[in-house]
């Protein structure tokens, strides 16, 4: 069908058009009847114009208009015309103008939308954005969270440019990769009993791309990983990946910040780099995770010393075998808000949490008799704190007491209005290169197992797994992890001792990692890189509240896709033709 094409966008007109005939295409945004004349504002991707229909100007087109919905889409044609005065809506960019419509084109008729493309907040519920998400797409909100992503990708991939990095393609249907995920599997059709997983991230291809020569890569990288649901993941998302030659991690660290840097200008928000650092010894201590939150005013304070000769039996015997440690608030909590306090450390793993009110004459509680004078004192000391001072101590194992003082933390910043509006990065380094897994007793790689150890602990390896640290870093953005990398083995011998100590035997081992072992018999430079989660870097840019809002057909919180619904059913005929037949088991 041929229609009268628009001229200009919805976003265009200007006080300087008046008098031109313009024509727009578009969808109805919302419409008003005013004493018999239709006012409708139309909408495309650049913004909103409003359009006049006037009997007394054309009843014919005027009687057109009658039948105009919500979300009908239109070609519209018209004289611009100054909007009369206190019509002006400084609102919009096109607010100044409006246009007297001679002729309008129904270019197709549309169903009240599911969900509300007009209002700014938005009432469906998320399950209904997804299954209708090309109409949510069309909110105002939306749309500027998909323009941003384009221009975030734009600027980095301009930046890596200019710094000699080559965009390259790694594959898609691979060997398993190595990221601690679950892979989906894709079984092979021409090979019976066989498949390829999709890969869970470009890693090992990213190396050989160094072993290759190609010195700086980088890929806007598909990742594909078979996760537990949680609410900051899906199981397909997307990395700025990267890797380089000759480096060291002062390198990497450097084209991040950069590459960071040109994304958040993007909003017009300027950054200051670089970033401080800190080990993750000193993150979980003062701040009970491997990721936090800088803009919260609250540190973790140890007072096990004090704790240990307090006369108070539980403090007694955390401190023996764990710490004592807690938060200083300035600001006299009330009971319930202590009792609530205690239930969510409860929650979080804490047999459970004590407390003490600061005043002029020292600490006081329900079980400050239990504590001898000086012991009061001492904690007082160690916690700097002041009259009007609450303090909320956890005893317990140093990881337990850590992770719940930690969550408490975020949550008192919540709660109190702790929490600054400040992009407060952080490079969380020196991790340990292993982490003993109880359940299945064995070293796990806290990263991968490509990443290098310490030289300096190189010697601990087979005897104290634990004592290594890593060559490794993440960078955390107000509490999220955005990214992660390392400086990686690139020594074959080094590759197949942390190999072994996280337990893979020797045959694993050549079968899963075999094409990588032999490529570094050919020459592998020292390498190393990163990879910055996509998602979370657009979500934290446009304050939204969920991966999901930055990513234009994500799945839902379950991890299924309502729009096309899938995971589906697959057919026993096409199971037969990859030779499997499907039994499903009970859970
Ligand atoms: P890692 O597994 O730490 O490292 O992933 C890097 C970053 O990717 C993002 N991310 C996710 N985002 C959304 N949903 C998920 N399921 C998800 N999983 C990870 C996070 C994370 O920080 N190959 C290494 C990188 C390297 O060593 O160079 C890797 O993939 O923001």
């Amino acid at each position: 069908m041929a229609f009268a094409k628009r001229t200009c966008t919805c976003g265009e007109l200007r006080t300087a058009d008046a008098n031109k005939t313009a024509t727009l295409n578009g969808w109805v945004h919302s419409r008003r009847d005013h004493g018999g004349v239709i006012f409708i504002d139309l909408r495309d991707r650049y913004g909103l114009t409003q359009v006049v229909f006037d009997p007394s100007h054309s009843k014919s087109v005027h009687e057109a208009a009658e039948e105009l919905r919500r979300e009908y889409v239109l070609s519209v044609t018209g004289k611009v015309r100054p909007r009369k005065e206190g019509m002006v809506n400084p609102k919009l960019p096109t607010g100044e103008v409006e246009m007297l419509v001679d002729n309008v084109e129904i270019l197709n008729r549309a169903e009240p939308p599911p969900v509300e493309v007009a209002e700014e907040k938005v009432h469906a519920s998320e399950d209904i954005r997804l299954k209708y998400r090309y109409v949510d797409l069309r909110r105002q909100n939306m749309q500027h969270n998909i323009i941003v992503r384009h221009q975030v990708v734009k600027a980095i991939r301009d930046y890596l440019d200019g710094q000699q990095f080559l965009e390259i393609e790694t594959p898609m249907l691979v060997r398993s990769t190595p990221e601690g995920a679950r892979d989906f599997l894709v079984p092979s059709r021409l090979y019976p009993g066989k498949g390829y997983a999709l890969p869970q991230s470009p890693q090992l291809y990213k190396q050989l791309l160094m072993v290759s020569g190609l010195d700086r890569y980088f890929q806007i990288a598909k990742c594909f990983r078979d996760e537990d649901t949680r609410a900051d993941r899906q199981p397909v998302f997307t990395q700025v990946d990267l890797e380089m030659s000759f480096i060291s991690e002062e390198d990497i660290q450097q084209v991040t910040e950069g590459f960071l840097k040109a994304a958040f200008a993007v909003a017009g928000k300027a950054i200051r780099t670089p970033f401080p650092k800190m080990s993750y010894q000193e993150a979980m201590d003062r701040f009970g995770v491997d990721k936090p939150d800088l803009r919260i005013p609250l540190e973790i304070i140890d007072v096990t010393t004090a704790a240990a000769k307090s006369g108070y039996k539980i403090f007694e015997d955390a401190a023996h075998a764990g710490v004592v440690r807690g938060l200083r608030v300035s600001a006299e909590l009330s009971r319930n808000d202590i009792d609530e306090f205690t239930a969510f450390c409860q929650r979080h793993g804490a047999k459970g949490m004590s407390w003490f009110r600061v005043t002029a004459t020292g600490l006081e509680s329900s079980i400050a008799k239990h504590f001898s004078k000086e012991a009061l004192a001492a904690i007082q000391k160690a916690m700097s704190a002041k009259e009007g001072d609450t303090l909320l101590l956890v005893a317990g194992p140093w990881k337990l007491a850590c992770a719940a003082l930690g969550l408490l933390r975020l949550h008192l910043g919540e709660k109190l209005g702790l929490v600054k509006d400040e992009l407060r990065f952080v490079w969380i380094v020196d991790w340990p290169l292993v982490e003993w897994n109880g359940d299945e007793e064995r070293w796990d790689a806290m990263h991968h197992p490509f990443t290098s150890p310490k030289h300096e602990d190189l010697d601990h390896l087979e005897k104290e797994p634990g004592k290594v640290r890593a060559r490794a870093y993440d960078v955390v953005l107000n509490g999220t992890e955005l990214g992660g990398g390392s400086i990686r083995i690139w020594d074959t011998e080094v590759q197949r001792r942390v190999l072994k100590v996280i337990g893979l035997k020797e045959e694993e081992l050549q079968e899963k990692f075999g094409f990588l072992l032999e490529a570094f018999r050919y020459g592998a430079p020292p390498h190393g890189g990163i990879a910055i989660g996509l998602d979370r870097l657009v979500m934290l840019m446009v304050g939204a509240d969920s991966i999901r809002d930055t990513i234009a057909f994500p799945m839902n919180k379950a991890f299924q896709s309502l729009m096309d619904g899938s995971p589906s059913e697959i057919t026993d005929a096409q199971w037969k033709e990859v030779h499997l037949r499907s039994v499903v088991l009970p859970k």
